[in-house]
């Protein structure tokens, strides 16, 4: 375990059984269709990358970065730093997040593609943190519920480290600072 965390909150193995049965259900829930998995740069990238190994029918895959932090604060503000490539309209497509915390992020990003006119519109979220929930998302697809706490690893950072360890840890307190001990923002 990285020195920096408290506790391994998601192993690699249970990340693994977690992801498959998410692609299990999109691959049956889309059969015969085509899907565009929307990834939300950069916390998605390692999760995205295996659940769309584990999706059977064809898959697009496309991305925006968005900004809403910094540190372990939410600035509150959302913007869009870099836009897709392709157009979604009659497209179904799937939001693929890190994590749902507040949900700001995500209602903004789910706001934002409906004008877009896509087909379908659904959210997949590896973890969600609904203890703090500012805004109500239907989330379809969620990985993990977990507690109110800030975690990293597995595409999620805090000061864009940590993003590359296999598994999803707690952060201990002293390397997040006096701002981190209660996450809500
Ligand atoms: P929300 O807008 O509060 O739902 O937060 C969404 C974004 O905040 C995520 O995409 C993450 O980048 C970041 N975030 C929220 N909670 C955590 C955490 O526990 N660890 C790392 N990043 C987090
Ligand atoms: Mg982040």
């Amino acid at each position: 375990m990285h020195k920096d965390l408290e506790e391994i909150l998601i192993s690699t193995k249970e990340l693994d059984a977690g992801i498959k049965k998410l692609g299990a259900r999109i691959s049956s829930d889309y059969k015969g269709r085509c899907v565009t998995l929307v990834g939300a740069l950069k916390g998605c990238v390692l999760f995205m990358a295996d659940l769309a190994k584990c999706i059977t029918v064809d898959t697009r895959l496309d991305f925006m970065m968005l900004s809403s932090y910094s540190g372990a604060q939410s600035t509150g503000v959302v913007r869009i730093i870099l836009d897709m490539k392709e157009s979604i309209e009659g497209r179904d497509v799937i939001i693929v997040e890190d994590i749902v915390d507040s949900g700001l992020t995500m209602n903004f990003l789910l706001q934002n593609l409906k004008t877009r006119r896509p087909r379908s519109l659904e959210i997949c979220t590896l973890l969600d943190k609904p203890s703090c929930r500012k805004a109500n998302v239907p989330i379809k697809y969620t990985g993990f519920t977990i507690p109110n706490k800030f975690v990293v690893g597995y595409g999620l950072d805090y000061n864009e480290i940590y993003r590359n360890l296999p598994y999803v840890g707690v952060l201990k307190k002293s390397v997040i600072g006096k701002e981190g001990k209660n996450t809500c923002r």
